[in-house]
């Protein structure tokens, strides 16, 4: 395995025009690398077979898995509901030598047969800021940010579809703000028989950042 694996991977193909309509990596994302870092022997001991990111944005984070784990050891599927985002996931993986296959659709609709029951790690940096419920829904840049109530319109819609999607050891890793509500998503995810840990957090100017992570207990 080359030394570079824990290495951001390099999206110096995205321009600040592109960043105009797709996420560009932030605090928040570099957050997700680190906790997937942390993570890497707990991942790489559940010998993941299928990897899928929701939202994938510019691809960094999917591209640092297949990396990470290596282009040959998984099948790394994501999904956006921006095209200029599943365009640009293509070419960050090219970019880094690695394989992903992004699909445009609502979170997993598209995907929801072909990976019943198939994920063996799962990737969610959500829009989570809390904004009117207007504002959530748009497939441009604002469904970066725009998590409605509480921040959590869209990821709320995922909850109730992790059990359909994850694999029976299926991990599940989700990135979050203070005003989420760690406490209720807890409840709403055990639930479904699953446990949360959080992985990480920090603060980065005004929003308190966490890494939860759900696995069967
Ligand atoms: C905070 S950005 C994260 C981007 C990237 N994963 C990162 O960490 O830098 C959230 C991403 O989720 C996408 N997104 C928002 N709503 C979605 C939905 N309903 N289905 C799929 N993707 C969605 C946005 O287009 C955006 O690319």
């Amino acid at each position: 395995m080359s030394d570079d694996k824990y290495s951001t991977p390099d999206f110096s193909h995205l321009r600040e025009k592109d960043f105009e309509h797709v996420y560009e990596p932030a605090e928040d994302t570099f957050l997700f690398l680190d906790a997937l870092t942390q993570e890497h022997d707990y991942i790489k001991e559940a010998r993941p077979a299928c990897c899928l990111e929701i939202g994938c944005g510019s691809g960094v984070c999917i591209t640092f898995l297949a990396k990470m784990l290596g282009p040959a050891a998984a099948m790394y599927w994501c999904t956006d509901i921006n095209p200029l985002a599943a365009r640009a996931t293509e070419k960050t993986a090219k970019q880094n030598g690695v394989t992903v296959l992004p699909v445009l659709t609502d979170l997993v609709s598209c995907l929801k047969t072909r990976l019943k029951h198939q994920v063996d790690v799962l990737l969610f940096n959500p829009p989570y800021v809390v904004t009117p419920s207007e504002e959530v829904g748009s497939s441009g840049i604002e469904a970066s940010w725009a998590g409605g109530c509480h921040g959590r319109e869209v990821m709320d819609r995922l909850f109730s579809q992790i059990p359909e999607i994850l694999s029976p050891h299926g991990i599940f890793y989700l990135v979050i703000i203070k005003e989420n509500n760690a406490d209720e998503i807890e409840e709403i995810m055990k639930s479904y028989g699953y446990k949360m840990w959080t992985v990480i957090s920090r603060r980065s100017g005004p929003e308190f950042l966490s890494i939860l992570k759900f696995a069967k207990s």
